[in-house]
């Protein structure tokens, strides 16, 4: 089973942006150890700042699930919610914040309603929650 995590824009920061909000750790050795621990798939990784990037990559993934933090494109991108909707392939939406104690700009998530689901708030273990559920969802 192959599973692609799809980041978006600011999150190749992570480590060094807002580190009380989102953690002080990186994204890549994260990856590495969680790759390490998910026996039952086989991960992929790739962020993009570029709106149209997400929309290609997702358009083009040769996968059975992605695992998705469209970032601040959560709460504005029509396009991107158009394209999981588009596709096949199941998608699951991550935030590493709770985006519902947050501003209220970020309470609204435009592609919440064509994903699976959605996990937010565990810091980055929301993205070895996600990759359970999916792998879970994808068995089922
Ligand atoms: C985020 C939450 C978004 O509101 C924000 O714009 C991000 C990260 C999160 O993972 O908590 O860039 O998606």
């Amino acid at each position: 089973m192959r599973i692609l995590i799809v980041n978006g824009p600011n999150l190749n920061l992570l480590g060094k942006r807002e580190p009380s909000i989102y953690g002080s750790e990186g994204f890549d050795g994260f990856f590495e150890e969680l790759q390490g621990n998910v026996s039952d798939a086989e991960l992929e990784y790739y962020q993009s700042n570029v709106e149209g990037e997400l929309v290609d990559k997702l358009q083009s993934a040769q996968v059975d699930g992605v695992l998705f933090n469209a970032a601040a494109y959560t709460h504005t991108s029509v396009a991107l919610r158009d394209v999981i909707a588009a596709i096949e392939t199941p998608v699951v939406e991550v935030h590493i914040s709770n985006v519902l104690s947050r501003e209220e700009f970020r309470h609204t998530s435009l592609i919440g309603g064509v994903c699976v689901g959605s996990i937010s708030g565990f810091g980055l273990n929301s993205y070895r929650l996600g990759v359970t559920a999916l792998v879970d969802y994808l068995n089922s």
